[in-house]
């Protein structure tokens, strides 16, 4: 049997203590899957929930973590990207993947970017479109702008011929969003996001809030969303799940949309593909690029996760085994 390295959680909890890297086997594909040899892992912020046991999978222990990755096709050389399948997760050398959602890598691509091209795309895709119906012209909020989800976002509201008001945590943060194209930034940590937000939009607030962050964030978000406004709940890195008072929604008319992207891969994948190709196309005439801050060998997971558990991350994080 062949061997390869890999990231092994055999206990919940925090990434440094939990993790180890160890010589498994290489995973061996079942019945309309692939095996595929990892080039690039995209750091996601449900890694450390999954890591940790907060999150709504639960794989069984022992269980490789990662959700994202893009790589070759071992049989075929043919560069994919996508979330690899059961307990073999992409923090490893190879990876299996289900054949029909191992999703071609746009020409041209680097393997850097085409690791970060996946899951915070195809979520601010699905996020902004199909769940929040975002016309052109309306007004974005993003919080948590500089992240990987926010980053994405950020580009896709562009894109959607958006007016895009950023949120994020410090000045380099601030100057990232703006880069990305935010047409606002407010550093959240230094000032309420709500004063500018009202002040931006004549009084009016946004069209489309997209919170990642949750917690106090949604709380404040209420107070700055649009007639007819929808608030897309997209996940809680703040570490608390805020209460959306259904009074509150019906004074002002707006909506609480609920977005759980991975369910579209069960539920409906020809929207996951349909998605894809518009992504591919976005990045073929250069509308969006990833932005990568840091590529870094697979053995510094630990650390990066860490990083990224701190907020001490901008943009995404790519692992290389
Ligand atoms: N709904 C879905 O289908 C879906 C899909 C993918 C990801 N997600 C969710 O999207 C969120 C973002 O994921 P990501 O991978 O892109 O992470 P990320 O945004 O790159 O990193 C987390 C960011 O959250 C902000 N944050 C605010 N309070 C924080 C706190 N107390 N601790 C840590 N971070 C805090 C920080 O930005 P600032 O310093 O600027 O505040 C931090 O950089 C996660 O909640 C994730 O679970 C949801």
């Amino acid at each position: 049997m062949m061997m390869m390295k890999a990231w092994r959680v055999h206990e919940l909890g925090e990434p440094a203590d939990v993790l180890r890297f160890e010589d498994v086997d290489i995973p061996t594909p079942g019945e309309g899957q692939v095996l595929v040899q990892v080039r690039g892992v995209g750091l996601n912020f449900p890694d450390l929930l999954m890591i940790a046991g907060k999150y709504q999978e639960r794989p069984p222990l022992p269980f490789i973590p990662g959700v994202e990755l893009t790589g070759e096709v071992v049989d075929t050389g043919q560069r994919v990207i996508g979330v690899p399948t059961g307990i073999s997760g992409a923090f490893a050398e190879y990876a299996v993947m289900d054949r029909a959602a191992a999703w071609q890598v746009p020409d041209g691509m680097p393997d850097d970017q085409a690791a970060a091209l996946y899951v915070t795309y195809q979520t601010g895709h699905v996020g902004l479109h199909r769940r929040a119906r975002l016309q052109p012209g309306e007004v974005v909020l993003v919080h948590a702008g500089a992240g990987g989800v926010g980053s994405a976002a950020i580009q896709l509201a562009k894109v959607a011929g958006a007016t895009v008001i950023a949120t994020a945590g410090g000045p380099e943060k601030i100057a990232v969003c703006r880069e990305l194209g935010a047409d606002h930034a407010v550093d959240y940590l230094a000032e309420d996001f709500v004063g500018p937000v009202k002040e931006i939009t004549g009084g009016r607030g946004a069209d489309v809030i997209y919170d990642p962050v949750g917690g106090d964030i949604f709380d404040s978000s209420r107070k700055c969303i649009a007639f007819e406004g929808r608030i897309v709940v997209v996940g809680f890195t703040s570490g608390r799940i805020a209460e959306a008072p259904t009074n509150h929604a019906l004074v002002k008319n707006y909506s609480v949309v609920g977005l759980h992207w991975g369910l579209y891969r069960s539920y409906q994948p020809s929207l996951i593909a349909a998605v894809h190709e518009d992504l591919s196309r976005l990045y073929a005439k250069g509308a969006i690029k990833p932005l990568v801050s840091q590529t870094l060998p697979l053995d510094q997971a630990p650390e990066a996760l860490a990083a990224l558990s701190r907020r001490g991350t901008i943009g995404k994080v790519v692992l290389t085994p």
